[in-house]
């Protein structure tokens, strides 16, 4: 599967497939194109614990291609009509050459592929109005937002072919990135990976007032870091077999906002870099090449206390965080990741190492269970300015505890051989509410995993706290808000939550493991707020 590149071959465009198999129809109709896919899946996995193992980290071979211009996703403030801000998109079919000269179908938001980055303030009433204009069922869920029930776009609010869906909600949250994302039930991990998602940024007063790099595209820029499968023809396949079953469909090539090979020619300095794993299953844990510092100032919900230097930073599926690098040396920086190359580096001791190595700053790309993988190479203008980033940032009191008046337990697990995918024993039934929690309290929910592999645990309608990880204090990405978390195997990380309003006794919210291909096999849970 490495070096894929070298072995393809063009497509005549008389072939040129209009279905990618597994993507746009729930059912294969081709079966032997789907076999074909799902055998070099199982091969390339197959290959992989060996190059893994038996090698030292090294950049992959199929990075090695020509670099191409960073696309940076259109950026939408939508319009303001009658006091709410508008935003109008069209979920639709799309083509993208993964491997120039090949095309593979993809689902856009008014883009071929992914979508605009929608930028809107706290305060706000924003509206949306989703037109599905694609062939099949599809739902948009804002991550990490606080909003009513019929506004969340889970797996309840199912937009159909030709439907348009209009959800309105205030946005509570602090600044940060968050982003959107296909929710629909058992087609999460297809659809967002043939390309419905993309990001949001929430702008505020409070980050107004310092002065943080934020002229968008130029200075502050999203990173959407997703990996994919590409085929010896050059096209996209979504490998479902029992192996990405299990642990989740895994790439080998990595598209940053789409971008092959990416190369940010920077005019200005220090740079913001607001990164999202919008990968299906895959970890990443980013350095900079030399193990040079970063200076991290956010988390998924919001800005840190103050910022931190790090030199490493691990990201699991559905987390973000935003880092502002020095360009002010004037010589080029490459953004790099390592990830676990296999199944084995997502097992076991091994997840923990890489929290602990990720997060406390002592690099990780030396492992050599790892592969590593060129993320952006930055190159700086002469102009750049020295690196100034305020002492402090958000106003954050510590969590505190004596707030809460109850605990739940979350015991996440995946039965023998990725078959029984569950939350307390249970796998996501539609029609069960799993939890009934009343409004306004600050609740302890303990998140356990009983499995071998590391969980990204998400929580709808809230940004949690992280209290403790088997009672050690949080790395520093975890000092602020968040609403996705990493629950390594045989762990227990503690949340200190509230839902703030929002009551509805019928229609729930979800909470799932965001590695899309977990969720869809029913690693997911319902909760409704009640009043209290
Ligand atoms: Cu980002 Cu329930 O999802
Ligand atoms: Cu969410
Ligand atoms: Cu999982």
């Amino acid at each position: 599967m490495k070096g894929g590149r070298r072995s393809v071959a063009p497509v005549p465009p008389t072939q040129k497939q209009v279905n990618m198999p597994g993507i746009d129809r729930p059912d294969f109709k081709d079966r032997r194109d789907f076999m074909k896919s799902a055998g070099l899946a199982a091969t390339g996995f197959a290959a992989l614990p060996l190059v893994g193992c038996d090698t030292q980290s090294r950049v992959s071979l199929d990075q090695r291609g020509a670099s191409n211009p960073l696309a940076i996703p259109r950026l939408q403030a939508g319009t303001i009509e009658r006091g709410e801000r508008v935003f109008r998109l069209s979920l639709t079919p799309g083509e993208k050459e993964f491997v120039p000269g090949t095309p593979s179908p993809t689902i856009g938001i008014d883009a071929s592929y992914l979508g605009p980055t929608l930028e809107m303030r706290r305060g706000e009433q924003v509206r949306f109005h989703i037109d599905n204009k694609l062939a099949e069922d599809a739902t948009v869920h804002w991550h990490g937002f606080e909003l009513p029930a019929t506004a969340d776009g889970g797996p309840h609010q199912l937009v159909r072919p030709g439907e348009r869906w209009s959800p309105s909600f205030e946005i509570r949250q602090r600044a940060s990135l968050y982003w959107y994302h296909s929710h629909t039930h058992r087609r999460a991990g297809p659809q967002v990976y043939a390309g419905l998602a993309a990001p949001i940024y929430v702008r505020d007063e409070e980050e107004d007032r310092l002065d943080l790099p934020s002229r968008y595209g130029v200075d502050d820029i999203p990173l959407v870091v997703q990996d994919r499968v590409i085929d010896s023809s050059g096209r996209l396949v979504y490998p479902l077999n029992m192996h990405s079953r299990m642990m989740g469909v895994i790439g080998e090539r990595i598209y940053v906002n789409g971008t092959a090979n990416a190369v940010f020619d920077a005019t200005a300095g220090p740079l913001r870099l607001r990164l999202l794993n919008g990968s299906n299953a895959r970890f990443y844990t980013f350095s900079l090449e030399g193990d040079r510092p970063m200076q991290l100032i956010a988390s998924d919900g919001g800005l840190l206390a103050a910022p931190r230097e790090i030199r490493s930073l691990t990201l699991a599926p559905g987390e973000r965080a935003q880092v502002i690098v020095d360009l002010s040396e004037g010589r080029p920086l490459r953004l790099i990741a390592s990830s676990p190359a296999n199944a084995m580096g997502m097992m076991g001791g091994r997840g923990r190492g890489m929290m602990g190595g990720g997060m406390t700053g002592r690099g990780d790309s030396g492992d050599a269970s790892a592969d590593v993988f060129q993320i952006l190479d930055i190159r700086p203008a002469s102009s750049a300015q020295r690196i100034r980033v305020p002492t402090q940032l958000a106003s954050l009191a510590p969590p505190d505890l004596s707030s809460a008046v109850r605990t739940r337990r979350f015991v996440l697990d995946m039965g023998m051989m990725g078959g029984g995918m569950s939350i307390n024993g249970a796998a996501m039934d539609m029609d069960v509410i799993n939890e009934r929690v009343p409004v306004g309290q600050w609740e302890i929910w303990e998140i356990a995993n009983a499995s071998m592999m590391a969980h990204p645990f998400h929580i709808h309608n809230v940004q949690f706290r992280v209290i403790d990880r088997d009672g050690r204090a949080p790395p520093p990405l975890e000092t602020s808000l968040k609403d996705t978390v990493i629950v390594n195997p045989r762990e227990q990380v503690r949340l200190l939550l509230r839902f703030e309003e929002h009551t509805d006794p019928d229609l729930p919210y979800m909470y799932h493991c965001h590695i899309l291909e977990h969720e869809d096999a029913g690693m997911m849970g319902q909760f409704v707020v009640v009043k209290s």
